[in-house]
């Protein structure tokens, strides 16, 4: 087991342990929620089904296209894109434990036709060439050690003109004290993530890899409050993910959760990415 971000089974292990309890704590998903005040703590599915529909509807999907969803999580997102959009999405993560919790899903929402999950790296896709017609990220890339890589390889897999929408924790201004340079550090370590980077090294990521980045929309203000109500969740019912997980990666996932989540010089980022219409031309004319 390696452990090192975006690599090896070390974060599909992760995930394995900590799918459940995460997912109770977050409505469902393994991912933040787009709020609005009033923060309604007992509303976190719902915030959490806006910031789904958020990313969907920045792909500007038509029905019976083919999507890559990367890391899919236990896929409460994916089927919930599948039903909305009438698309065929793939999703994928490195936890063999979610790939059984999506097919289930899929299956117990009749949807199974709609959806594939499978156990595959976004850091070595297996897919050939043009093979989606959009792809999304919300909260996986982050566990890339390298963006560029990971998204050079999301480049090859999309067909040209196609839309990619990630969602990415970004640094806004230089991190204020030694207690948010502690927590950053906490979350990258606990979560096996990569460096969060500034707006403008996360387009340079974007662009060595051969896309374009159509926009970039921090919507921290709007995610920040899922910290606080994912923490009290956790804390509420903390039995069931103490036990797996080391009193570190306890301390760092409950009880400073909602401290992480008060750092204004982290943002939360939209990222719409297009794969260039003349990709193909180029490539054939090397
Ligand atoms: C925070 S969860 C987000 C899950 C889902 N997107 C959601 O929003 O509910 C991160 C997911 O990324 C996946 N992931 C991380 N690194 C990956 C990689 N190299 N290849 C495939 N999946 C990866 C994890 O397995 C996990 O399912």
């Amino acid at each position: 087991m390696s452990g090192a971000p975006g690599t090896g089974d070390g974060l599909g292990t992760f995930y394995d342990r900590v799918n459940d309890a995460l997912a109770e704590a977050m409505g469902g998903y393994l991912h933040g929620g787009y709020w609005d005040e009033p923060v309604d703590p007992d509303a976190v599915e719902q915030a959490a089904d806006r910031l789904t529909d958020f990313v969907a509807d920045r792909l500007r999907l038509a029905p019976g296209q083919r999507v890559l969803d990367v890391g899919s999580g236990n896929g409460k997102a994916t089927a919930r894109i599948a039903a909305r959009h009438g698309v065929h999405l793939t999703g994928i993560t490195l936890s063999p434990y979610q790939v059984r919790q999506s097919a289930a899903l899929a299956a117990a929402l009749g949807l199974a036709d709609a959806l594939d999950f499978e156990v595959h790296d976004m850091m070595a896709l297996g897919f050939p060439d043009a093979s989606f017609d959009a792809a999304l990220a919300i909260e996986s890339i982050c566990h890339a050690e390298t963006r560029t890589e990971a998204f050079a390889g999301l480049a090859r897999v999309l067909r040209p003109g196609a839309l990619l929408v990630v969602t990415d924790f970004v640094l806004l201004r230089p991190l204020e004290s030694e207690e948010h340079r502690a927590l950053v550090a906490g979350a990258i370590k606990n979560y096996q993530q990569g460096p969060m980077l500034t707006q403008e090294e996360y387009e340079a990521c974007v662009r060595a890899a051969g896309l374009e980045v159509v926009d970039f929309t921090d919507i921290g203000e709007h995610v920040r409050p899922s910290y606080r109500v994912v923490g009290h969740n956790l804390a509420r019912n903390g039995e069931k993910l103490r036990a797996h997980v080391s009193e570190e990666e306890f301390r760092y996932m409950v009880e400073d959760l909602a401290r992480f989540g008060a750092i204004t010089e982290l943002g939360y980022a939209v990222v719409t990415v297009r794969k260039p219409d003349d990709a193909a031309a180029r490539e054939g004319s090397r």
